[in-house]
């Protein structure tokens, strides 16, 4: 069975996409430091040697048991030096795409700090877990229910607790700068995404965050640097989600033309190439291209993690798949309907393409909606209660219309128009999850045995529903086995 692992995986081909959300099933070693500038540490050579580029977490602390603040751990194989990290306030390093065959060498600078306790959990890569994600979201269906979250600070700090407490490897921001309308004008109040990132990064020390960022409406200097700060202050958790825009009037609040679906994306091959270099030369460097002209351009500190954060993107159309897979370490697509076998194929269409005409390995998450009852028929009258009765119907027919129409211009037939309301008023045509609590964790181990590495969950009633599912369904989820912390 494929297990889940998700935002923060530790093995997303070519770019090194760590992160600490990471729980290691087997914990390694626990030592004293007693060199001052040149602690030792042997990772086994099956790990070190692992396609999967291991992720090393490290936590350093001092004699006291507090933790250890600005220690530079070092991962060398003879004398090359494959990975670099630095502890932060947690004192926790996460060592990025350590894979050596010729096995790891680790060294701390520990001056002034003896004796120190350096633990390092590593992970068994057949041993991590269902990832589960959680979203900045302040409405996750599209229904005038109670429940809903107000936005606010507090309340976004205490949904990410609660994602941090269930050791989800992510949160995830939806980008959105206008809302949809109705009666509930869904998605129109929200934070901004790198900012929350930003703030989230700083409330939490585990998850991964990410940011979602519209390639036309941010700068790629300015997306560098903003994704560069929040990589450090996340301590090296931060992964870039591009999106390329569909939104009309969003792009008119901007007073800017939205470029032509193809052009979107040659525009965002563009943009994340400077990005890249930004992040990854030292020398500054001119660039004139289609969309940009760079003079002189330059980044300075780098972000934490090497050679640069991880990039997500959720291409669906043709040339959607082709950049996501060509370009992203995480593919994000919408799963709705269809037995295993369908699933399978779905998620199997991307790694094939991403293999064959890219030899890249990639990762493939989607969305699900949680709708749990004490039995099957409480759900799914909870559903048809939230859906059919409170569902705000023009809210989502405004976000289709809107969306078919700038989407590759992919028109939906009328007959099928009440099937997308619904699904995006069930939970943003996530994968629906509708049933007991038992019937949700079976639901996740077929999305998990069809291949998927991870899935954001939404509820209707986001933070009650959170709250239920930690204390009733995720005991259960760990029992299934879908997520193995050591
Ligand atoms: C799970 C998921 C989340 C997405 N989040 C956003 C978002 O926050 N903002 C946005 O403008 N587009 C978002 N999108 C839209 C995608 O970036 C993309 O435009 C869409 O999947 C259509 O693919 P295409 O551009 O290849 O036609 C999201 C798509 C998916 C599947």
């Amino acid at each position: 069975m494929t297990r889940f692992r998700v935002a923060n995986s530790q093995e997303l081909g070519s770019t090194r996409s760590v992160r600490r959300a990471f729980r290691w099933s087997l914990r390694l070693a626990l030592l004293v430091c007693t060199v001052v500038g040149g602690l030792l540490i042997s990772v086994p050579r099956a790990l070190a040697q692992s396609a999967a580029k291991p992720v090393i977490l490290i936590s350093v602390m001092d004699g006291e048991g507090h933790p250890l603040a600005g220690v530079t751990i070092e991962g060398r194989s003879g004398s090359t030096l494959l990975c670099k990290a630095v502890t932060d306030v947690h004192g926790v390093a996460t060592l990025i795409a350590c894979g050596s065959a010729g096995g790891l060498r680790l060294s701390a600078n520990l001056e002034g700090y003896v004796p120190a306790t350096i633990s390092i959990p590593l992970q068994d890569r057949e041993g991590v877990s269902p990832g589960t994600l959680d979203r900045q979201d302040q409405i996750p269906v599209l229904a005038d229910l109670d429940g809903r979250l107000d936005i606010s600070w507090p309340n976004t700090v205490a949904l990410a607790a609660l994602a941090e407490e269930m050791e989800f490897e992510a949160l995830v921001p939806v980008a959105r700068w206008h809302g949809f309308g109705g009666a509930t004008n869904p998605q129109g109040p929200g934070f901004e995404a790198y900012t929350w990132a930003a703030g989230i990064a700083a409330s939490t020390s585990k998850p991964g965050v990410f940011a979602t960022s519209h390639i036309s409406l941010n700068h790629p200097i300015i997306a560098a640097k903003q994704s560069t700060v929040i990589d450090h202050i996340s301590g090296g958790r931060y992964t870039l989600n591009i999106v390329t825009g569909w939104n009309q009037p969003e792009i008119d609040m901007f007073g800017t033309v939205m470029m032509s679906h193809q052009d979107r994306y040659a525009c965002a091959e563009e943009w994340l190439a400077i990005i890249k270099r930004l992040w990854t030369e030292d020398e500054s460097f001119d660039h004139e291209g289609r969309f940009y002209k760079i003079t002189k351009g330059y980044l300075q500190p780098k972000p934490i993690q090497s050679p640069h954060p991880a990039v997500m993107n959720a291409g669906a159309s043709e040339r959607g798949r082709h950049f996501a897979t060509k370009y992203s370490d995480l593919v994000f697509t919408v799963i709705r309907t269809g037995g295993l076998d369908e699933v399978r194929a779905h998620v199997q269409a991307y790694h094939k393409l991403a293999r064959e005409e890219y030899g890249r390995e990639i990762r493939v998450w989607t969305v699900a909606n949680v709708v749990q009852g004490e039995t099957e028929k409480e759900a799914r009258d909870f559903y048809r209660y939230y859906v059919h009765e409170k569902g705000d119907w023009q809210a989502a027919k405004n976000m289709i219309d809107v969306f078919s129409a700038e989407i590759n211009a992919r028109d939906i037939p009328p007959e099928r128009l009440k099937a997308y309301q619904e699904a995006f008023i069930a939970g943003w045509g996530g994968f629906p999850l509708i049933g007991t609590k038992e019937q949700i964790v079976d639901g996740l181990r077929d999305l998990s045995r069809a291949g998927l590495d991870g899935i954001l969950l939404v509820w209707p009633r986001f933070e009650q529903g959170m709250r239920e599912f930690r204390d009733v369904t995720y005991p259960l989820v760990r029992q299934a086995g879908l997520r193995e912390f050591g």
